[in-house]
């Protein structure tokens, strides 16, 4: 059972007012702004504290580390946070990610206690497990199911955002397989868990790749970004939390994570981090879509510098067929 304060009735957004003159663009500029002809313009969110003192945010993976600290931080803004963890964690909704029906269980708790519409989701909860197939069910299936099922809450709280906690290990890690990284988006968790090998945190390192992948080919459809929700991942690099400690005491774990470089000259807090997240709920950042947003003090680039950002390499042609055919 939660031990929190039960959810208190929602009270209803404050109407709009009018778009000034300056916004009541023609219809050329019309056109430019929803990309579509003769289709309205897009309402433009408000961003006054009164319009942010109700918004509600589901947060998964609420009860420790960073899930913990950015549900503090929202709370102390005057947010309604729902979270969202493992049975006696002490969570509003207790689930078990790692299994379809937990992530079900997960998606109703949700639904019921924000009557159908949410502000904000943060797909947090994420383990890094011996056994690949709860590594798989909690960091990519507990996140993908949870964006799906309330993709539609998601929706009616427009404008509205949706983060989820990757890692900077997509990055940094070597030798990370793709195609094990295609298998678990293919649905083929097995065939995922024997092409990501068995090196230390390989299936981490792959569900995160997997989920990295999801946002960027979601984040700028229809079902989101046309909805109004703009989807980004975080990711992090190290961050003192129960997590790094357990990964910290793995005899094989423990002597790469303390070699590794920080140009900072030290480790993240949870607290650190929180910030970013609550930045990218609110409506200043609602033009960041499908981002992954590297958060890990300098390491990736440090070791990464040339990799990233790359010329388009694309012909003219085909540019222009994109630009044209393809919408
Ligand atoms: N700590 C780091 O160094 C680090 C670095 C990069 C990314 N991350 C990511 O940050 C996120 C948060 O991790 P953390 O470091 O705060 O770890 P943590 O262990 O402190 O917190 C993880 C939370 O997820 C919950 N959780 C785990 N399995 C679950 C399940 N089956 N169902 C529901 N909830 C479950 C846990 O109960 C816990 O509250 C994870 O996605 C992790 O991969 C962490």
């Amino acid at each position: 059972m939660s031990t929190r304060a039960p959810a208190k009735t929602r009270k209803p957004r404050a109407a709009r007012p009018a778009a000034p003159a300056s916004r009541r663009a023609g219809a050329a500029a019309k056109t430019l702004r929803t990309g579509r002809k003769g289709s309205a313009v897009v309402a433009r969110p408000q961003a006054d504290a009164a319009h942010d003192a109700e918004r509600v945010i589901a947060i998964s993976g609420s009860q420790s580390g960073l899930g913990l600290a950015i549900r503090q931080r929202l709370d102390a803004a005057g947010v309604r946070t729902i979270g969202i963890d493992l049975p006696g964690k002490g969570a509003d909704v207790e689930a078990d990610l790692s299994r379809a029906a937990g992530r079900e269980q997960a998606v109703q708790g949700v639904l019921e206690r924000c009557d159908g519409r949410l502000d904000g989701l943060v797909a947090n909860a994420g383990v890094d497990a011996k056994d690949a197939k709860l590594t798989f069910g909690v960091n990519f299936h507990g996140v993908v199911d949870l964006l799906e099922g309330l993709r539609p809450a998601l929706a009616a709280g427009a404008p509205s955002a949706a983060v989820v906690t990757v890692s900077h290990a997509v990055m940094v890690t070597p030798g990370v397989r793709s195609a094990a990284a295609d298998a678990l988006l293919d649905g083929r968790d097995g065939r995922a868990a024997l092409l990501a090998g068995r090196t230390p945190s390989a299936a981490y390192a792959v569900s995160k790749l997997a989920v990295a992948r999801w946002i960027r080919a979601h984040a700028a459809n229809a079902q989101w970004a046309g909805a109004g929700i703009s989807l980004n991942g975080v990711c992090p690099g190290a961050i003192v939390t129960p997590l790094l400690e357990r990964d910290l005491a793995d005899k094989l774990k423990g002597p790469l994570i303390r070699a590794m470089p920080k140009p900072l000259g030290e480790i993240a807090e949870p607290e650190d981090l929180a910030g970013i997240f609550e930045f990218l709920l609110s409506r200043d950042a609602r033009f960041v879509v499908g981002q992954l947003l590297v958060s890990d003090g300098g390491v990736e680039s440090q070791w990464r510098q040339a990799d990233w950002p790359q010329p388009w390499d694309i012909s003219l042609a085909r540019f222009l067929f994109k630009l044209f055919a393809q919408r």
